[in-house]
């Protein structure tokens, strides 16, 4: 099988980018980890193996038009067949979701469509729920509401906190986001209205 050229999409400590280079996935090569931070670990683990990276520091341009604009450019020479959002934490608007159309993938950490945008794990607990999870779908150009390909539950203890929360829901993350990676990158996911199937 011949392996699709990804791109993996960071702004932080980069666990996710980690599972996925974990994972070996045997469709996938790993061609570019694009960071906006500067100084986002998740650069140096991917330095670590000696993939390429790039920096697009959103600061440094006007409008989101000329930010979206740059990371095209920069992506240009590693024919990328798929760009993964890993805990990326820029809203693309859809100048840049219209070039890459059902070609780009978020992981987000609640069950969709609940609690979209930031701090979901934060949101669930204030809201009481017993159940949260965690969601990896296809972007469009709303937020957090693109159609799904996969979702896992975590459920929710009275004991709880943020931070105990949010180590369960990397767990499902770091199991779930490299499946729904491979499942794109076999050529096994079409997109039919809001639903994804899985071949
Ligand atoms: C992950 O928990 C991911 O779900 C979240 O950022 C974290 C990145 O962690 N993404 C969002 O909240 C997107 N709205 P990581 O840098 O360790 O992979």
């Amino acid at each position: 099988m011949s392996k699709k050229n990804i791109a993996v999409f960071v702004s932080g400590s980069g666990t996710n980018l980690q599972a996925i280079i974990d994972a070996q996935i045997k469709s996938a090569n790993l061609a570019v980890v694009l960071s906006n931070k500067p100084d986002a670990y998740a650069l140096e683990r991917a330095l670590k193996h000696n993939i390429p990276v790039e920096v697009v520091d959103h600061k440094e341009f006007d409008t989101r038009e000329a930010f979206e604009a740059e990371l095209i450019e920069r992506l240009k020479k590693y024919n990328v067949k798929l760009i993964v959002l890993a805990g990326f934490m820029r809203i693309l608007t859809s100048f840049f979701v219209n070039n890459y159309k059902h070609r780009i993938i978020n992981l987000h950490p609640a069950l969709l469509p609940s609690f979209p945008g930031i701090h979901s794990a934060k949101q669930a607990l204030d809201y009481g729920v017993k159940i949260t999870g965690v969601t990896v779908h296809f972007v469009d150009d709303g937020v957090d509401t693109g159609p799904i390909i996969l979702q896992s539950v975590v459920p929710i203890d009275d004991s709880d906190s943020e931070d105990s929360l949010l180590e369960k829901i990397h767990k499902e993350e770091h199991r779930i986001f490299p499946e729904a990676v491979k499942l794109f990158c076999e050529g096994r996911l079409s997109i039919s209205g809001r639903k994804v199937i899985i071949k």
